[in-house]
């Protein structure tokens, strides 16, 4: 195994480090007696004491939404398992970190994975489950082995395996490499690759993974950034832990920034206490030398795109106010207020030396790669919008198929069987609405009648 990487930078000031506490601190380790120096598995310690279910109310209380992208409330979702339930329960953990611009997940793995170990051990308590599985993705070499000693390390500690710590409480962690897709990050393909098929996702109603999960049996999916949160919900008291970030957007997140600014790179802060232009400007250094800002993805790639000269309305009556780009406070609400959202924290920003086109065709290409093929207007669809920006690109579209291009998306949004479909068609639908010029300046108006254009007659074909 490899040193493991550092970036020798220190936390920003703006920062509030509780999940990254450890993350690039100068002689901090991975490893299990490194972690018991600062109170490791304390909380599990506290955790095998209490009820199982004052353990769910504490994420309850807290208000902990979950990391991965959907921003839906853990405790909530932890509450959807069935009662009297006489079936196994399982908690998988995904890592497979697959969203475009997010970079934070492999960070808690390769340097404190005794963390997120302590965070499912207490997570499994809470919610009854015996068997829990990570599932990262193959492009994680290193994290999967980092996972496995610190797994083995925990379980000769007792904090793993059979009647943990004396509390008759058995677990078993077992990590699952995944091939390396995209669509293994959405829950329910995530869990048919665990069974070992191929990663079609089920269709939701009835594959409610807290319902029918793993094996048809009632599974907990969680983020690696949701679950480290739970033991530091435990130590704080949820209800104390829910005054960190803003009211209904608690606690802090791991915002990834990548793109035109001078210093791109993660930083935890609290949600909904840092603004987009104290982020980019502060955080980040600003934007490159002489450069101004054309355009924001917030929330991974499938996000929709901000325009920068965009005012954005926010809150109902009384509290609507008006909000530039550089105004928005990072939380989940006021994202999906403006049009888009807070997603997997990956925040992509795209200055004025950008193609917008090139942009959108580099999105197009990903999720033309990556769709799964099983169901048509998504296998199709996505194909199509990578074909048309192909064409824009090379200069060989007709205006036109900026419109054909807007009708693909919005024939996939919608009618698909999961959320890829709305991944994969947000980024066109949001860029054709806030870029339509731009993108038409890229096409050539002169291929607008040209029947025997052999680009428009083969797009034709294609469109079919
Ligand atoms: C296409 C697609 C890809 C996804 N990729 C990831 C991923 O890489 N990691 C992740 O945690 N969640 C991913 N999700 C969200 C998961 O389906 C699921 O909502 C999440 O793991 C639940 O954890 P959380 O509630 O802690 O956020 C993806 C969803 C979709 C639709
Ligand atoms: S929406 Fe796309 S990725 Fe999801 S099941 Fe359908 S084809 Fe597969």
């Amino acid at each position: 195994m490899s040193a493991i990487y550092k970036s020798g930078k220190e936390p920003h000031a703006k920062e509030h480090r509780i999940i990254f506490k450890n993350v690039d601190r100068e002689g901090w380790d991975p490893s299990l007696s490194m972690y018991e120096t600062e109170g490791g598995y304390d909380q599990l310690k506290k955790a095998i004491k209490m009820e199982p279910s004052a353990i769910t109310d504490e994420v309850k209380k807290a208000g902990l939404r979950g990391r991965g992208g959907a921003g839906f409330p853990a405790g909530v979702k932890w509450g959807f398992l069935p009662p009297n339930n006489e079936k196994p329960v399982y908690l998988i953990c995904n890592a497979d970190e697959s969203e475009p611009g997010t970079f934070k997940d492999r960070y808690i793995i390769h340097q404190d994975p005794h963390q997120l170990v302590e965070g499912m051990v207490i997570s499994c308590f809470a919610v009854g489950a015996n068997l829990a599985y990570i599932y990262i993705r193959e492009e994680f070499p290193e994290g999967a082995q980092i996972l496995e000693k610190a797994i083995a390390e925990a379980h000769e500690k007792g904090y793993l395996g059979k009647d943990i710590l004396g509390s008759g409480f058995d677990l078993e962690i077992y990590v699952h490499r995944g091939a390396g897709a995209y669509i293994c990050g959405e829950e329910t393909g995530l869990i048919e690759s665990l069974e070992g098929k191929r990663p079609y996702p089920r269709i939701k109603p009835p594959y409610f993974p807290a319902a029918m999960g793993l094996y048809l049996c009632p599974t907990i999916v969680n983020n690696v950034e949701t679950l480290c949160h739970v033991k530091h919900i435990l130590e704080a008291g949820g209800e104390e832990w829910s005054k960190i970030g803003t009211p209904n957007n608690t606690g802090t997140r791991i915002l990834c920034v990548s793109g035109d600014v001078q210093k791109p790179g993660y930083f935890e802060v609290e949600v909904g206490k840092v603004t987009m232009g104290e982020l980019i400007n502060d955080m980040c250094g600003g934007l490159k030398e002489g450069r101004s800002l054309k355009a924001v993805i917030p929330g991974g790639s499938s996000a929709k795109v901000l325009r920068a000269d965009e005012v954005f309305t926010v809150g109902r009556g009384d509290d609507a106010r008006e909000l530039t780009i550089w105004d928005i406070p990072m939380d989940f609400d006021t994202l999906a207020a403006c049009g888009s959202m807070a997603g997997s924290g990956g925040v992509i920003v795209i200055d004025d030396s950008r193609s917008i086109s090139w942009v959108l065709n580099n999105i197009n290409n990903f999720y033309a790669h990556e769709s799964c093929g099983q169901c048509t207007p998504c296998r199709e669809g996505s194909l199509w919008m990578k074909k048309i920006t192909d064409r824009v690109v090379a200069g060989k579209a007709s205006p036109s198929d900026i419109d054909t291009l807007d009708s693909v998306a919005r024939n996939i949004d919608g009618r698909t069987i999961c959320a890829f479909g709305e991944a994969a068609s947000w980024p066109t639908e949001s860029f054709v609405e806030k870029f339509r010029d731009e993108l038409v300046a890229d096409t050539n108006p002169e291929l607008e009648d040209d029947l025997l254009n052999a680009e428009a007659l083969t797009a034709a074909a294609n469109l079919g």
